[in-house]
């Protein structure tokens, strides 16, 4: 039988003989090219190492004199794993909690099937922040999604009363909820879709922030559709923000053909937009959302969905489940990561130094007309566009910005996120600027 040596911690952790300390940056990126899946292609030579303070990382590069050794750099994380650790790296809030939790409380792991003692920690947690009468634990971002779906279904079904396997949800072009089979089916990205099918029926897209495309289509289907499923602000699509009025609308037509307003909240909630969930940026209120990412505070895994009782109060036993969703480490974390949303004020923070951060973009572009084609976010969910062009290239500006000790990523070939951690400090916001200014001068 095969068998493996495990020993050590950190740098002295090993692997069969193998120090993960000694490994050079390429030669981790040999093991992930060789014992991985092909699925990513991260930034060459560089490798992420340690949290300094809540926005500063330090990364190993390649030695430039000894490709046997690495040197370390200080890194300024203008991305903060997107959008999942808006609370800054290691927050020694939630880290306290989880280590007291584990070492002083005696933290249990045990399933749903029985209760445990902080489950009430979190459901009051969330109920209150997100202002929803229930809410219901999973694990990754994409889960949430996933199950709000099939909440919409199982509401048309049994609260619409739309004729049974008939349902349509809708939702919008450009959208990104994750890669569960029903959200690549939802997904209008070939990349995500090839050779994955058959898909999930029921589906319908329309133009994101048009609605007359949305009110079309409701006159034409809407005794069929069960919800309208979007993103307040769509992340992955490079930060596309809708008109004021967009969502009002949106809600006002969901209202009047007895739709649900699902809104997945996974990249934009937890104080990024300015507001503690982005729907608040429109003045309206979902019927059904997700929340994931920062839900965690960085640290674990954790997402909910959130909803009215006569939504969410639909599920039955037996109808859904989750191993991990929830338990006891996960409600504690869960529970933290709220508590410093709210006592760090951070969704005031993303505001004023996402108000800092657009200043200096827009002064960038007005710099540089002819490369910036525009400047886009709310709060510190922020994107710069360049114009098509070969020289104007998307990933270059993400590994300029590596050269200058700061991580962002392109996402879409002309499109750069910045959406640091909402403890960043002034200074940092400065720092991540310039060095932006400087890779675009560059180009
Ligand atoms: C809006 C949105 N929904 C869902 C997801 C999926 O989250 P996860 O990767 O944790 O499954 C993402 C991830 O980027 C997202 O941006």
């Amino acid at each position: 039988m095969a068998e493996v040596l495990i020993d050590g911690y950190g740098d002295n952790l090993s692997v069969d003989g193998i120090k993960i300390g000694d490994l050079t940056p390429h030669e981790h990126e040999k093991i992930e090219k060789e014992k991985g899946g092909q699925n990513y292609s991260p930034l060459e030579n560089v490798v992420i190492s340690k949290v300094k303070d809540s926005s500063t990382l330090i990364a190993r590069k390649p030695h430039p004199d000894d490709i046997t050794k690495y040197i370390e750099e200080e890194i300024l994380d203008g991305l903060c794993c997107y959008s999942a650790v808006n609370q800054g790296q290691l927050n020694q809030t939630i880290v306290k909690a989880v280590i007291k939790h584990l070492e002083e409380e005696k933290l249990p792991t045990v399933p749903r099937s029985i209760r445990h003692k902080y489950m009430s920690a979190f459901l009051l947690s969330a109920t209150a922040i997100t202002g929803m009468d229930r809410v219901i634990p999973k694990v990754a971002g994409v889960e949430s999604w996933e199950l709000s779906f099939k909440i919409c279904r199982r509401w048309g079904y049994e609260v619409k009363g739309i004729p049974a396997n008939k349902a349509i949800v809708v939702g919008a072009t450009g959208n990104f909820h994750g890669r569960s089979l029903a959200a690549v089916s939802f997904s209008d990205d070939p990349d995500s879709k090839e050779n994955f099918g058959p898909f999930v029926p029921g589906i319908e897209l329309v133009p994101y922030n048009d609605v007359d495309a949305l009110r079309h289509l409701f006159e034409e289907k809407g005794e069929y559709i069960a919800a309208y499923m979007v993103e307040p602000i769509q992340g992955e699509a490079g930060v596309i923000v809708p008109d004021d009025d967009y969502f009002i609308k949106v809600s006002e037509l969901c209202k009047k053909h007895n739709i649900l307003l699902s809104m997945d909240e996974v990249q934009t909630g937890f104080g990024r937009t300015g507001r503690n969930f982005a729907h608040q940026l429109f003045g309206v209120v979902p019927d059904i959302m997700g929340c994931g990412k920062a839900a965690g505070g960085g640290i674990l895994p954790v997402s909910f969905v959130a909803g009215r009782d006569d939504v969410l109060g639909l599920l039955k036993p037996g109808s859904e489940g989750s191993t991990f969703g929830g338990y006891p480490l996960a409600s504690v974390v869960g529970t933290y990561a709220i508590k410093v949303m709210v006592d760090a004020n951070l969704a005031e923070k993303a505001e004023v130094r996402g108000a800092q951060l657009m200043n200096n973009l827009r002064d960038i572009q007005s710099h540089y007309p002819d490369k910036i084609k525009e400047v886009r976010g709310k709060g510190l969910l922020t994107a710069f566009e360049m114009f098509d062009e070969k020289s104007l290239d998307g990933h270059k500006v993400s590994v300029g910005l590596m050269d200058r000790g700061v991580y962002a990523k392109e996402t879409h070939r002309t499109t750069v996120r910045l959406a640091p951690a909402l403890t960043i400090e002034s200074e940092q916001i400065e720092l991540l600027s310039n060095a932006v200014k400087d890779v675009v001068a560059s180009l």
